[in-house]
């Protein structure tokens, strides 16, 4: 063998190591997230109304809850295995219906901090800064919950009619998240299919937990008038909001959480994490320039808030999934909410937090807006090898 190829053979065995290394820091449960529910009591009447709205069965045949597609202990995606691996898409409640984009996780969108503030994903603004301004903030995987639909393309005022303190008080539960909850998974026919809001309203009265929580946290009887439902659905979407914004519902307890906290000097390596996870580490904030992408603060990956998503939306070059029911085209993308065709399969940065989350080694997990790739190895390698699309992104060797 010439010297030569010699070279590129190491360069590649080097290179296949350090990925394995990057791997290892994701499955070294290092995005990892492991402890059960808290106590419900530790939640406000306005959370636990939005708990039990997400895991109560309020769909057309009483059989699928928000819940199904965004499991605990999946991290937050789907939870049902043989699914991710064949159809990605989970079929809606009417048994027949199927969309064509794998559930993020609807964990780490938005939080709320030490003081109560809420942090991470903004509002969708089409001209963010940070690069050559580009679109960031909204959820779903193209941003079209954008964070002020409610009130503005909706024109529903959430606390009208009510006294004042509420809109103190859960005027920051409003944004992305409470647009994605409104946007409605309860009444979408791919999804929950319920008929309409009325008979989502309905369901919940008809409940004790819905009645008596609807009275603690917004000060009045849950009453599914047809002149009052935009508001008592919109308030849905805000409690809803609430529970997902929650520290009940962001942990920040993975392996990585609980390394960073007991380190000596809170800065990597960690004495907590093997040698191989450290160097994963280290590829991630280096060579592998994942953190370009992949980060939420500044900080060489030790923020104790770190979401691994700056938000913004690339196209990568995910491959076509064929498997996907009825083999939709692929998906647009970006270009649906911007119209803008230099957006054409541009997906929002999903968080890396929970991304091996699995409840058996044996489970299945789908990656990326259309579940072509099966495990963290597969996404790693293709990274490694694929020439990626988007120009800010070049390769390192
Ligand atoms: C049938 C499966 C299904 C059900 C049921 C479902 N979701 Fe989802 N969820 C998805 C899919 C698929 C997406 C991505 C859709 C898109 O990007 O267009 C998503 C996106 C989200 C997101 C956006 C995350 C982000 O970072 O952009 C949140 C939050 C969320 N869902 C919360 C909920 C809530 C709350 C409910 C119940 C009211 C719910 N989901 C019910 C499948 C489901
Ligand atoms: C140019 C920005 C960019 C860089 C750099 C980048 N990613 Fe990503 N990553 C994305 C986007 C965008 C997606 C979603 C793509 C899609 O769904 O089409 C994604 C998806 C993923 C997923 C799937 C997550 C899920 O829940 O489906 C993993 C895992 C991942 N990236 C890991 C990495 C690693 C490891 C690196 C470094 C080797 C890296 N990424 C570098 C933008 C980037």
């Amino acid at each position: 063998m010439s010297k030569i190829s010699n070279d590129i053979m190491l360069k590649k065995k080097k290179k296949i190591q350090h990925y394995s290394a990057v791997f290892s820091l994701m499955v070294g449960v290092g995005f990892l997230s492991n402890v059960a529910n808290a106590s419900d009591n530790d939640l406000t009447y306005l959370e636990e109304m939005g708990k039990r709205l997400f895991f109560e069965k309020i769909s057309l045949s009483r059989n699928m809850s928000c819940s199904t597609c965004h499991t605990a202990d999946t991290g937050g995606t789907n939870g049902d295995s043989d699914t991710n691996l064949v159809q990605v898409a989970v079929t809606g409640s009417d048994g027949v219906m199927v969309g064509n984009l794998k559930p993020p996780t609807n964990k780490y969108a938005q939080f709320l901090n030490e003081v109560g503030d809420p942090e991470g994903l903004k509002l969708f603004d089409v001209a963010c800064s940070g690069f050559a301004p580009a679109p960031c903030g909204g959820a779903f995987w193209n941003g079209r919950a954008e964070g002020d639909l409610i009130e503005t393309v909706h024109n529903i005022d959430v606390f009208a009619g009510l006294n004042s303190k509420y809109e103190s008080m859960y005027k920051k539960y409003l944004g992305p998240v409470a647009d994605q909850a409104h946007a409605s998974p309860f009444i979408n026919p791919l999804e929950q299919a319920k008929d309409d809001k009325f008979k989502v309203c309905t369901q919940v009265r008809g409940t004790t937990w819905g009645r008596q929580l609807y009275q603690y946290a917004w000060g009045e009887h849950l009453y599914c008038s047809y002149r009052q439902v935009d508001e008592i659905f919109a308030r849905f979407a805000v409690a809803l909001s609430a529970w997902q914004m929650s520290s009940d519902n962001n942990r920040f307890d993975s392996k990585r959480d609980i390394a960073l906290k007991n380190d000596y000097d809170g800065l990597f390596p960690f004495d907590d994490f093997t040698d191989q996870e450290n160097e994963g580490h280290d590829l991630f904030y280096g060579q592998a320039r994942c953190f370009f992408c992949h980060q939420s603060g500044n900080n060489n990956g030790v923020g104790k808030f770190e979401r691994y998503t700056n938000d913004f939306y690339f196209n990568i070059g995910v491959p076509r999934n064929h498997k996907i029911p009825n083999d939709p085209a692929p998906d647009v993308g970006l270009f649906d909410t911007t119209s803008n065709s230099d957006h054409l399969g541009e997906h929002k940065v999903p968080t890396l937090r929970n991304v091996d989350k699995r409840p058996s080694p044996y489970f299945v997990k789908a990656y990326t807006h259309n579940g072509w790739f099966k495990s963290l190895e597969q996404i790693v390698h293709f990274y490694n090898t694929a020439t990626v699309k988007d120009t800010c992104y070049t390769q390192s060797t």
